[in-house]
């Protein structure tokens, strides 16, 4: 089914439950970049994670769906230790990088967070200058020795995050002058600006206007040539624009990850069918 036709169905439309491809090839992503294996994560007593084991492809976008409150912030904040920032979060089992265990305790969280940058929903530029927003983090990883190298981050990576042309006469003036769009695009560039294998991306669009919107979703797909991104969202509709994989959430409980298109037109769990088409989250 097109990606056309998942958008014309609505919610009300009824998914065959007979699944096309076997629940083996549902679940290799082409080449694994995060291994997470039997990862469970508390708030104090409550489990907010229960056992989740997922493989995320390399140069992919995955997204992450699900009703609210079933965990989809808590297990992506997992991939670059956000959590630990929590001090009532309690994170178990496994999740490797690259074949490296992010929780090891040689793993330092600062380098980490370079390594797997975060976009939030509501755009959060620094009180800077545009300029600064960028080279902030290049500059405080020891990566610019001087001012044309800080330029040349600074121009590459507003270019990557499709907002050079616009910000290139301006970029003295704070990030908080630009348009909400324009400033989750600064956030992008900013995370971009420290060389990151993986972009992690919570609700990125929410805030914005559809065409903003439409824009990150372009960004998204160019990015992907160059970085691993994972993506939450509540739109189904950019869930399959933008995404090759896609993992489905319920209670804390990771139900089902396969190819978008075959979560969106044969999903294996009937939890799965429910939410696509509308009847619950
Ligand atoms: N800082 C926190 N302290 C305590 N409990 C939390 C915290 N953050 C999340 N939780 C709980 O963990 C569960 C999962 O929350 P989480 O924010 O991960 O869900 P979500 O899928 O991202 O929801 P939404 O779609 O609404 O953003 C919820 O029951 C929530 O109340
Ligand atoms: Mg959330």
């Amino acid at each position: 089914m097109s990606e056309n036709a998942i958008l014309r169905a609505g919610p009300s439309r009824v998914v065959a439950p007979v699944p096309i491809v076997s629940a083996a090839a549902q679940t290799q992503p082409h080449r694994v970049n995060i291994a997470a294996s039997h990862v469970d994560v508390f708030y104090a007593a409550k489990q907010a994670i229960v056992d989740v084991s997922i493989d995320i492809g390399e140069h992919q976008v995955t997204a992450f769906i699900g009703p609210s409150g079933c965990g989809k912030s808590t297990f992506l904040r997992c991939l670059n230790r956000m959590n630990d920032t929590i001090p009532i979060c309690r994170v178990t089992g496994r999740i490797a990088i690259d074949g490296e265990d992010i929780y090891d305790p040689g793993m330092d969280p600062v380098q980490l967070r370079a390594r797997v940058g975060m976009v939030f929903q509501k755009p959060n530029p620094f009180p800077k200058a545009i300029y600064e927003n960028v080279a902030y983090g290049p500059r405080i990883h020891g990566m610019i020795g001087n001012r044309a190298e800080a330029d040349e981050i600074v121009e590459r990576s507003l270019r990557a995050a499709a907002l050079w042309d616009e910000v290139k006469d301006r970029l003295d003036e704070p990030g908080t002058s630009l348009s909400g769009g324009q400033q989750q695009r600064l956030c992008i560039a900013r995370a971009i600006a420290v060389s990151p294998e993986v972009i992690l991306m919570d609700e990125p669009c929410s805030a914005l206007d559809p065409i903003a919107t439409a824009r990150i979703e372009e960004l998204i797909d160019e990015l992907r040539q160059n970085y691993t991104i994972i993506i939450v969202t509540h739109s189904m509709q950019q869930a399959a624009r933008v995404s090759q994989r896609t993992a489905f959430f319920h209670l804390g409980v990771l139900v089902e990850a396969g190819d978008t298109e075959t979560i969106f037109t044969n999903p294996r769990d009937g939890r799965t069918q429910d939410y696509i088409t509308g009847r619950f989250g």
